[in-house]
């Protein structure tokens, strides 16, 4: 994506903003609250279309002006409330709209060893494919979202704020998912606010700040510290304080209050789902 740029009314959301995504990359979006991340991720998703900037796909230039649009391409979004049908089972939500069939007849054995083949290669916890999903837990309830989002092998998957509403244990396992999915070769999009889980599973971070790009930072080479400043404003897109009177004078709404959860202090490793037994 490059340059681009989105208001709504007098708000301007983005404002000549760059950002990539590579096969089997995890790339965090973070940013303060209404920093853009959001329209930014729902430009590249078709909710949105952008007023200015184009798209490029594979290097050629696309233009995704509906969600079946970025359906078509191979686009996948996996919205933060998740959008699942409570009543219905896991292998009815992931095959939703999309059901297999055998002649007049729905192809359930189908669907149901498609599904297991799927939750597997994910290395998933769910104990019944044939239960409501309403009594699965939110960790499982989060996979099978997911799971739901590789039907039809996308090539870029865009999780919005996963692990937000998650316990450690289920966090953990969202984080093995991510992982999965890099395996798998799919490109990443990862919002959150909690740097832990950025510097966990990312390759590469890209931070929004007041709807503009303030900083492209490796993980390998980045700390807790320097994100939140990035976030903050305290430094700008180069790693420097930026000079005063530069900086955009506008500033986020007073309400909005930052969610950022600090990296923990001791050795950096990747939680062990297995850690966590339910
Ligand atoms: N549909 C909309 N109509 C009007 N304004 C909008 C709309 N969507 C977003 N905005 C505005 O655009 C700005 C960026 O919002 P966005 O939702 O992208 O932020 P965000 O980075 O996702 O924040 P959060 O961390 O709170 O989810 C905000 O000022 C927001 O009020
Ligand atoms: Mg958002």
């Amino acid at each position: 994506m490059r340059g681009i740029g989105k208001h709504f009314g007098a708000v301007k959301a983005l404002t000549d903003v760059e950002f990539s995504v590579n096969e089997g990359e995890v790339v965090a979006l973070i940013g303060d609250n209404g920093a853009g991340k959001s329209t930014l991720v729902k430009v590249l998703a078709g909710v949105h279309a952008p007023d200015a900037g184009t798209i490029e796909f594979d290097g050629e230039p696309v233009e995704i002006a509906s969600p079946a649009d970025a359906q078509d391409l191979g686009i996948a979004t996996v919205f933060q409330d998740l959008a699942l049908c409570d009543n219905l089972d896991v292998v009815a939500n992931l095959w939703l709209g999309r059901e297999l069939r055998s002649g007049s007849t729905l192809d359930e054995v189908g669907m149901e060893e498609r599904t297991w083949t799927l939750l597997r290669e994910l290395a998933a916890k769910i104990p019944s494919v044939r239960i409501p999903v309403a009594s699965l837990s939110g960790g499982q309830r989060q996979t099978v979202a997911i799971a739901r989002s590789l039907i039809g092998e996308p090539r870029i998957i865009i999780l919005d704020e996963p692990t937000a509403a998650l316990g450690v244990a289920q966090t953990a396992e969202v984080l093995n998912l991510i992982e999965r999915l890099r395996e798998r070769g799919h490109g990443v999009i990862l919002i959150s606010h909690n740097m832990a889980d950025v510097l966990a599973v990312a390759d590469r971070v890209v931070v929004l700040r007041l709807g503009r790009n303030n900083g492209v930072y490796n993980v390998v080479d980045v700390t807790s510290e320097t994100l939140i400043a990035a976030i903050t404003g305290a430094v700008d897109g180069t790693g420097k304080r930026p000079e005063a009177g530069k900086q955009r004078t506008e500033e986020p709404p007073e309400s909005r209050e930052a969610k950022i959860i600090p990296m923990p202090t001791g050795p950096r490793r990747m939680p062990d789902a297995a850690d966590g037994d339910e």
